[in-house]
């Protein structure tokens, strides 16, 4: 009867497993072992930190953070960076505001600007809009053990590029590893010691890429640890319900069965 059961979540919950998601068509893309992985995982705050960093200096100049408010960079189990700099933080971008009819500095309670380069995408929500790894068509087993593999297509993205590039229609195309296309028009943007941590922590392309992608995953996933916590107390609740109920049926039906036993 147990086994019966754990058969029938296992295969329940290997078929749930990110069915939908579109399948990558064919980009290598890298497995990374994030702080964030697993039921216990939970983001670094002090990688996010860095990651907001390479992102603000590297990817801002062509992409936008629309949809994530700037107050967000103070959460716990966030980036929980101190009030004073986050508010120094938003102060650095203008807003255009209709009240006023002028431009303004930005304060916490506005939202990151949009993409300054029109065919750039926001990433806001990049990192669980890409999967990364897809199992076979239809199962998702892949998906259930290694994740959906978004944060980890954004670090082997940024670290994919050949150095090829062509000219098609007058946009120039640069050829990656890890883009499902092969060819896209977004170029190497992270090179060697290309920008200094103050925590000293290794600015390596691999490393700052890790960060970069860790601080989307943030974005596009702000609540991951409040979520996992639920969960945990969710499952622990229902074992020990489970444990009661198994318990309660066995001791009401137990007369009943002794009766069926002796006739
Ligand atoms: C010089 C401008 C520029 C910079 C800087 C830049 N990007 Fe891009 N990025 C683009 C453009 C343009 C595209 C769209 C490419 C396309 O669709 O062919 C793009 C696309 C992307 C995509 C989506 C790829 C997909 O699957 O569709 C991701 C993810 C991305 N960029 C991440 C980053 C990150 C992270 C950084 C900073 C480390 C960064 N970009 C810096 C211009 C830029």
């Amino acid at each position: 009867m147990l086994r019966k059961i754990a058969i029938a979540a296992v295969a329940a919950l290997s078929l749930s497993g990110g069915a939908g998601l579109a399948a990558g068509a064919g980009g290598h893309v890298e497995k990374v072992d994030f702080s964030f992985k697993g039921p216990f995982g939970a983001y670094d705050q002090n990688q996010l930190q860095r990651g907001l960093q390479v992102y603000t200096e590297v990817c801002a100049a062509c992409h936008g953070l629309r949809y994530v408010p700037l107050r967000t960079l103070a959460d716990e189990g966030g980036p929980n960076m101190p009030e004073d700099q986050v508010r120094a933080y938003a102060n650095q971008f203008e807003i255009f505001d209709a009240e006023l009819d002028d431009f303004r500095a930005r304060v916490e309670t506005d939202h990151f600007p949009m993409s300054n380069l029109s065919n750039a995408p926001d990433l806001s929500l990049m990192a669980k809009a890409r999967a990364g790894f897809s199992g076979p068509y239809g199962s998702g087993i892949n998906q259930l053990i290694n994740g959906i593999g978004g944060p980890e297509y954004i670090y082997s993205l940024l670290l994919g590029f050949t150095g090829e590039e062509k000219t098609e229609a007058g946009v120039t195309l640069y050829e990656n590893t890890a883009y499902p296309g092969q060819w896209l028009a977004m170029g190497p943007v992270l090179f060697e010691d290309q920008l200094e941590f103050a925590d000293g922590s290794s600015n390596s392309m691999e490393a700052v890429a890790e960060d970069v992608a860790a601080f989307l995953m943030w974005t596009a996933e702000p609540k991951m640890m409040a979520r996992k916590q639920t969960g945990l107390v969710a499952v622990l609740f229902l074992s020990v319900l489970t444990v009661l109920l198994y318990l309660t049926n066995k001791r009401i039906w137990m007369p009943v069965k002794r009766k069926e036993k002796n006739a």
